[in-house]
């Protein structure tokens, strides 16, 4: 039988929420098709050998409370199901650059935060007393200085650290080589959607390139109406966001696109979508004699659905490689994240997964 899989998560906020009740919606709907896990096994391990061990969070609301009662909190909107007791209880964080202007009256932090080294120790002891064994990082975009912060603790408690933010963690040679070093797992940066905007957008592209067609312009527009959308609205949190999502897709085409000819990135906050994301993609291209063509798409989906669908692989295949002691950059971040070390197709990146799980 498998063990647990002892996880920490850093930042309770929807994406976090809709995978603990995603989680949770599988054990209670048990049919004999699990609609929508990319995999019902991992290994040995399956979704249900997840468990939320420890979690950080800096809204006072939030903190002090047992993990069930905290994901449904403000502002979170996920409301699939509900949880069973936890022991788990939130724990603070240090706010560092966590909280962007455009959230401040939405999230609350505490009148009287712990001194930040008090707060590191007791972060330290509950990661020992909890034996947290993964960190799962979804901090607000633009939080630099908190991912670097949370990515040393997972160092120094010799935890794998799984990135879903867009700050580059795990396709840094330097952090990557710590990570390495440590002999621990990192996989990220920035999490692909199941059937995200990103995913389509890329997947769109290499077909029009594959197809002999030469395009000429593209871009993808997204919006949506949750707290992520709000604090992409704050420019200066959201550049490697563009260089993460951009990236992804110019990875895909024979040759670059010039950057005046692509746009890809999160366009507006629209509060009534909540954690609906809607993606508009267009493709300006020459076929065939010379014959211009174009393609546009819109995709509606659930943000964290999407997201969550992805971690619950991303932290299986960070627990198989603690079991086999490999540690550093997992090449299994390219199926998983936007943003990985190396980019590959999404048809060569399953290949990879599939022999990553498949080795002994
Ligand atoms: N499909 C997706 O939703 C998707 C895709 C790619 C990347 N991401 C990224 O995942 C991250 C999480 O997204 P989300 O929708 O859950 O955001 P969210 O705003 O719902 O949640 C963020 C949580 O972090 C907490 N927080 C803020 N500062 C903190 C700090 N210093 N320490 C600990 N906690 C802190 C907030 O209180 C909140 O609970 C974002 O960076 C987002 O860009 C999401």
């Amino acid at each position: 039988m498998s063990k647990p899989i002892r996880v920490g998560v850093i930042g309770v906020g929807n994406c976090f929420s809709g995978l603990a009740q995603g989680i949770e919606y599988y054990k209670s709907h048990k049919t004999k098709e699990m609609v929508g896990l990319m995999h019902e096994r991992v290994g040995p391990y399956k979704y249900s050998d997840i468990e939320f061990v420890s979690a950080f969070d800096v809204g006072k609301n939030k903190i002090g409370e047992p993990l069930n009662e905290a994901v449904y909190k403000s502002p979170n909107l996920v409301k699939w199901t509900q949880l069973p007791q936890s022991k788990t209880i939130v724990k603070e964080a240090p706010v560092m650059d966590g909280i962007g202007i455009y959230v401040l009256n939405k999230i609350q932090p505490l009148k009287n935060p712990t001194k930040p080294a008090k707060l590191r120790q007791q972060i330290l002891e509950e990661l020992a007393k909890t034996k947290t064994e993964i960190l799962i990082n979804y901090l607000p975009v633009g939080s630099q200085k908190a991912t670097e912060l949370w990515a040393n603790i997972a160092i120094e408690t010799h935890c794998a650290f799984i990135n879903c933010i867009p700050v580059f963690i795990a396709s840094d040679k330097k952090w990557s080589n710590r990570f390495a070093r440590a002999k621990l797992p990192v996989i990220g940066d920035d999490i692909k959607g199941q059937i995200g905007a990103t995913i389509v957008h890329r997947v769109l592209a290499k077909l029009c390139d594959d197809r002999g067609t030469k395009i000429h312009k593209t871009y993808q527009l997204n919006v949506g109406g949750n707290t992520d959308f709000l604090n992409m609205k704050e420019s200066s949190r959201l550049k490697s966001k563009k260089i993460s999502k951009t990236t992804s897709v110019q990875s895909q085409l024979k040759e670059e696109l010039k950057s005046d000819n692509i746009y890809v990135g999160p366009s507006d906050f629209i509060p009534f979508l909540g954690n609906t994301k809607l993606a508009f993609i267009r493709i300006e291209g020459k076929m065939f004699a010379d014959v211009p063509y174009s393609l546009e798409m819109r995709l509606e989906v659930d943000d964290k659905a999407n997201s969550a669908g992805v971690a619950i692989d991303a932290i299986r295949c960070a627990k198989l490689a603690l079991d086999r002691h490999k540690g550093g950059y997992l090449d299994v971040s390219s199926y998983f994240m936007k943003h990985p070390l190396h980019q590959y197709s999404d048809a060569e990146a399953k290949l990879i997964i599939d022999n990553f799980i498949k080795l002994k």
